[in-house]
């Protein structure tokens, strides 16, 4: 098993990301092991709400409550899976729902699922009471490689992604990889995606899996490499005010992607054109080499994705402008200039259209 401790501040102590086998089905042990001086402050003893999602709940769910019940009390709160679901009323359905079950301030939320069940969990646990203790158990790659770590937390606006949300620092992430096993090919590409993000980030350690093709039969390294790189991030910069913003490489066009298909692009294979067309732009403005611009250009032709949009520079465009990364006239882009060295750039909006049209243009 591979250990990480995250040492922030939103969290008294930090946390454990606990990446693995066969750590799932002994959660209640693993969450035994937690100190929570607050639990004995509860007159009947630690309750338990995992919140969960219809596809998830299905699969997981009766292992979870099976483990949690030699513990103490364990309820569960389920929705609709799918991101359509990510929205207030279904967070004012989690809120009322952890009511429904008397949960008390000593009482602890399990965050079971993907990304979508991270963040609405996690965003109702900052959220309820002011803030209750949660969990991350994530089964899905993108969260286990990237959302369920650095306590980042929200649902979507009308308006836009993740619109709502809060730093709120999770006490503990168990990465059980069996659970990854009953993931659809889909999902599993759009995990890729993020940590094929984190090796570009991170060097040449990890991003060798996916210039070489083999991140899939490296799985648990790769978990592995994406969670030390990712907790390193978030340790110096929790509240990403600086380095954080590099995690966002892609995602300001990937966001745009997603919110002009009207979520039908998932956000892991959004992110992977956000990456093909922010690659374009860094070499296009001369700013990274042919070798570094072929090297992650075949690393993203490596997943087969299709990278064909439909969508112009100007609706990209607009969508941007509802970006919460956006800061008055300015958004920052990250720019892969080297691989293991990406750059944060500050560019005014009125640039950007000319920017993307440069990402879109196709080659002569
Ligand atoms: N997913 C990017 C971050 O947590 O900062």
């Amino acid at each position: 098993m591979f250990t990480r401790h995250v040492n922030v501040t939103n969290n008294n102590s930090g946390y454990d990301v606990k990446v693995g086998r066969g750590l799932f089905e002994n959660i209640g042990v693993e969450i035994s092991n937690l100190n929570f001086k607050s639990h004995v402050l509860t007159p009947d003893g630690l309750k338990f709400a995992v919140i969960t999602d219809s596809n998830v709940g299905e699969l997981y769910l009766e292992t979870c409550i099976k483990s949690l019940r030699e513990y103490g009390d364990a309820a569960a709160v389920i929705f609709n899976a799918g991101e359509a679901s990510k929205n207030i009323n279904t967070f004012g359905q989690i809120l009322e729902g952890l009511a429904a079950n008397k949960l008390t301030r000593g009482d602890l939320i399990i965050a079971l699922g993907g990304g979508v069940v991270g963040d609405m969990a996690g965003f109702a646990a900052g959220c309820y009471m002011r803030g209750i203790k949660f969990i991350q158990v994530p089964t899905s790659l993108l969260a286990a490689v990237d959302s369920s770590v650095g306590g980042k937390t929200a649902i979507d606006l009308t308006a836009g992604k993740n619109l709502a949300g809060l730093f709120y620092q999770p006490e503990l992430v168990l990465c059980d990889i069996d659970l990854l096993k009953s993931l659809p090919e889909i999902e599993m590409q759009c995990g890729m995606a993020e940590a094929l993000k984190t090796g570009i980030l991170r060097g040449d350690d990890l991003f060798k899996f996916f210039e070489n093709g083999n991140a899939r039969e490296n799985l648990d390294e790769v978990i592995a490499l994406c969670v030390d790189y990712k907790a390193g991030v978030v340790e110096r910069d929790e509240r990403e005010q600086g380095e954080r913003k590099l995690l966002n490489l892609g995602h300001t066009i990937g966001h745009a992607i997603e919110l002009c298909s009207n979520y039908e692009i998932k956000h892991g294979l959004a992110i992977a054109q956000g990456m093909k067309i922010i690659n374009k732009i860094a070499f296009r403005l001369g700013l990274s080499s042919q070798e570094t611009f072929n090297r992650i250009d075949k690393a993203l032709n490596n997943f087969n994705f299709d990278f064909n949009l439909n969508f112009k520079a100007e609706e990209l465009f607009n969508a941007i402008l509802a970006d919460k990364k956006r800061k008055g006239d300015v958004i920052t882009l990250v720019l892969p200039v080297e691989i293991g060295a990406c750059e944060l750039k500050d560019v005014n909006i009125n640039a950007l259209p000319a920017l993307l049209e440069l990402g879109l243009m196709r080659e002569e």
